[in-house]
C-alpha cells in the first residue's frame, strides 16, 4: 500500500516530534498507529522489512536438509540448512515464474520447485531447469535463488530483508543472556495464540512490569521490583530477587547483564515458578523470559493492523523434572491469557478511534519509552524500494 501524501507529511510531523525526547518526556503513540491500515503498510516497510526479525528457532532446521518457510511483512522467506551445516535463507520463491518453492517445514536434499520442477541446491544455486529449452542469455548460473541476511541469537533465527541493514548487534546486553546456556535447555511445548491486537500493544506489554502486581496478582509481589537496562535492539529486565546468593544488594544494584558478577545472578535457582526471571525484548519482535533451568521465547507476527500471532517455545534443563515443567508452562500460560485479555481489550480503545494521549511512567515504563525510541527511528527511514531483489540479477 502506497500512503497518500497528507498522510506522510502528518507522519512526518509526528516522528520530527518524538525524535530524541528524554523519557520523562515519552507520550503514548497515536491511537491510529494500532489500527489503520495504512499506517501498518509503513511499519511493515520500514520495520519489518529493515530489521532483523525472528522467524523460529534454529532447532527447526538443524539437520542438513531442514528447511522452515515463513513470511515477513508479506515477503515469502525459505530458512534452509545447507550440506555444510550453515544456515541461509533466501526468498521462497522460485526464479522461473515465481513459485514458491517449500512450504511448512521439511527436510529435503535438494530443493524441487513444485510447479515446473526446476531444481535448486541447499545453497540456493540452481541446480537444473529441465525443458527450459534455450532462452537467449540463459544458463543456470543466472538464476540462483534471491539470498536473504540470516543470522541467530539466543537460539532464535533472525533475518533482514534490507541488503544494506547493518549485521545484526546485540549491543553491550546481549551477552547477559549467555549465563542462562539456553544452549543446553531442550524444547518440549510450543504455543501458538492469535491475538486480537496491534504487534505493538503486546509489544509494550512485555516490556514493562508496571501491570505486573494488577493483571497477575498471583504472580509473587517481589516481582515488582523490576531493574531494567536498554541498549542497542535490547530491553533488559530481571526480578529483583534475581540475586547471586553470596552477593550483596549493593552489588545487585551495581551488577548488570553483560557485567562482571551477572554471570552468577543466573546460579540461583528458584523453588517456584516466577520468583526469578530475566526478561529480553529483542526489537521488533522477539522476547525471551529466562529463569534458572527454564526459558521460554516469544514471536509476534503481525497479521494484520488488529491481529497478531503469538508463537511460544518452551524449554527445559533436564534438572526439571515432568512435574516441575507442567507447573512452568501452567503459570505461564495463566500469565499469558492474562496478558492477552488485557491486550485485546486495549485494541478495542484503538479500534474506536480513540488515542489516550497518555504518559508513561518513568518508573516502570522506561521499556516502553525505549521501544517506542526504536520505532520511531526505524519508522524514520525511507521504505525499501519495491522490485529491488529483481534488480540484483543481471537476467
Ligand atoms: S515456477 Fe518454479 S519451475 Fe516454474
Ligand atoms: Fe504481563
Amino acid at each position: 500500500m502506497r500512503t497518500d501524501p497528507l498522510a506522510r507529511s502528518d507522519l512526518a510531523r509526528e516522528l520530527a516530534s518524538r525524535a530524541d525526547i528524554p523519557p520523562e518526556r515519552a507520550r503514548t503513540l497515536p491511537g491510529h498507529w494500532y489500527a489503520s491500515a495504512e499506517h501498518h503498510a509503513i511499519e511493515m516497510d520500514r520495520v519489518f522489512r529493515r530489521s532483523w526479525i525472528g522467524v523460529g528457532l534454529d532447532d527447526d532446521v538443524r539437520p542438513s536438509g531442514s528447511y522452515l518457510s515463513t513470511t515477513v511483512a508479506g515477503v515469502p522467506v525459505l530458512v534452509v540448512r545447507d550440506e555444510q551445516g550453515t544456515l541461509r535463507a533466501f526468498l521462497n520463491a522460485c526464479r522461473h515464474r515465481g513459485a514458491p518453492l517449500a512450504d511448512g517445514h521439511g527436510n529435503a536434499r535438494a530443493l524441487q520447485c513444485p510447479y515446473h520442477a526446476w531444481v535448486y541446491r541447499l545453497d540456493g544455486s540452481l541446480a537444473r531447469a529441465g525443458g527450459v529449452g534455450a532462452p537467449e542469455g540463459f544458463d543456470t548460473g543466472c538464476c540462483d535463488l534471491f539470498e536473504v541476511r540470516v543470522t541467530t541469537f539466543a537460539r532464535s533465527i533472525l533475518v533482514n530483508l534490507d541488503p544494506e541493514a547493518p549485521d545484526f548487534d546485540p549491543g553491550p546486553l546481549g551477552p547477559g543472556i549467555d549465563p542462562y546456556d539456553l544452549a543446553r535447555l531442550e524444547v518440549v511445548i510450543r504455543d501458538r495464540y492469535e491475538c486480537a491486537c496491534n504487534w505493538k500493544v503486546l509489544l509494550e506489554n512485555y516490556s514493562e512490569n508496571y501491570h505486573t502486581p494488577f493483571v497477575h496478582s498471583q504472580l509473587p509481589a517481589a516481582g515488582y521490583e523490576y531493574p531494567m537496562r536498554e541498549a542497542g535492539p535490547i530491553v533488559f529486565a530481571w526480578d529483583r530477587p534475581l540475586q547471586p546468593r553470596d552477593v550483596s544488594e549493593e552489588a545487585l544494584a551495581t551488577s548488570a547483564p553483560g557485567e562482571p558478577g551477572w554471570e552468577r545472578v543466573a546460579e540461583r535457582s528458584a523453588p517456584e515458578s516466577f520468583t526469578n526471571g530475566a526478561y529480553v525484548t529483542l526489537f521488533p519482535n522477539t522476547m525471551i523470559s529466562m529463569f534458572a533451568g527454564y526459558a521460554a521465547t516469544m514471536r509476534l507476527t503481525p497479521t494484520s493492523p488488529t491481529t497478531t500471532l503469538v508463537e511460544r517455545e518452551h524449554m527445559w534443563g533436564h534438572e526439571h523434572d515432568e512435574r516441575r515443567r507442567r507447573a512452568d508452562h501452567a503459570a505461564t500460560r495463566l500469565v499469558v491469557d492474562q496478558d492477552l485479555a488485557i491486550c485485546a481489550a486495549v485494541q478495542r480503545t484503538y479500534d474506536g478511534g480513540i488515542s489516550a494521549h497518555g504518559v508513561l511512567s518513568t518508573e516502570h515504563e522506561r521499556g516502553v519509552a525505549y521501544v517506542h525510541r526504536l520505532l520511531v527511528d526505524a519508522l524514520s527511514r525511507d521504505e525499501l524500494p519495491r522490485g529491488g531483489d529483481a534488480s540484483q540479477t543481471s537476467f
